[in-house]
């Protein structure tokens, strides 16, 4: 059976609010950067944390930078196991335990019983499936270096993808996310992880993303520079300018439509 059918509702994009807490690439002064990623995503039924950082302590502050109240986080999903995406959320958990924290099914037991030890009701995925009714994981992809899961968002003006490193590759993740939200892909952002790639072989990604149709990008985090400086190059006005306290909406995602 499909995730999401044809008919059924969408999130109003308009309502949609993606904040970048945490990051390695500087956008709004008087935020920290430092390794790593995360995102606030507001405008669902729930208000979903996307990955938590490295630093416990920089994440905190962030947040407090950004007049984010913790409080109202009610949900958390992690890309994967990597240092610089899980470590804000064992503090997070302690001022809001019993929270739902979407993994994929390959996280050590480690890392599990110490959210579980937390309070956290921890959901593992391992096949897509939804996270609520707007948004879905891609499920767990396979990766040399570290599996990893996705978030899809599916929108009245397309879908949403938001990735951590984007391990398995992001063409692959871009595929899949398509095929599950059974929409054309409005936005991908978060980490590429085209730091060690060529110049040519980031242009084939670049192609990739344009027969796949996706319209705007919002690279950060491990993208790199050289990948981050041609996707500017090659989106123009759909290229979006990302990095810890950057927040991006429909207004955003308006839709130039001088570069095809
Ligand atoms: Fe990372
Ligand atoms: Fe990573």
């Amino acid at each position: 059976m499909e995730l999401f059918e044809d008919n059924q509702p969408k999130a109003r994009l308009e309502s949609l609010k993606l904040t970048v807490v945490y990051d390695n690439i500087s956008y709004a002064s008087g935020m920290s950067t430092d390794l790593g990623f995360a995102c606030l995503v507001k405008g669902l039924q729930q208000t979903l944390l996307f990955d938590s950082g490295r630093l416990d302590k920089t994440f905190m502050s962030n947040l407090v930078r950004l007049g984010i109240d913790r409080h109202r986080i009610e949900a958390a999903f992690i890309s994967h196991e990597h240092h610089d995406h899980i470590g804000g959320l064992p503090r997070l958990l302690q001022t809001h335990p019993a929270m739902k924290v979407y993994l994929h099914a390959s996280f050590s037991a480690r890392y599990k019983r110490l959210l579980r030890a937390r309070g956290a009701k921890v959901v593992e995925m391992g096949a897509p499936g939804r996270i609520c009714a707007h948004a879905a994981s891609t499920g767990e992809m396979r990766s040399r270096v570290q599996n990893e899961h996705s978030l899809v968002l599916r929108t009245d003006q397309g879908a949403v993808v938001i990735t951590g490193c984007a391990h398995p590759g992001i063409i692959d993740i871009i595929h899949r996310a398509r095929s599950i939200a059974r929409q054309d892909i409005l936005l991908v952002m978060g980490g590429f992880h085209l730091l060690h790639d060529s110049a040519e072989s980031i242009r084939q990604i670049i192609e990739g993303f344009q027969q796949a149709r996706v319209r705007f990008v919002a690279p950060s985090h491990c993208t790199g520079d050289q990948a981050r400086n041609l996707f500017a190059k090659a989106y123009g006005s759909r290229f979006i300018r990302s990095g810890a306290g950057r927040t991006i909406t429909a207004d955003d995602l308006g839709g130039s439509t001088r570069h095809t």
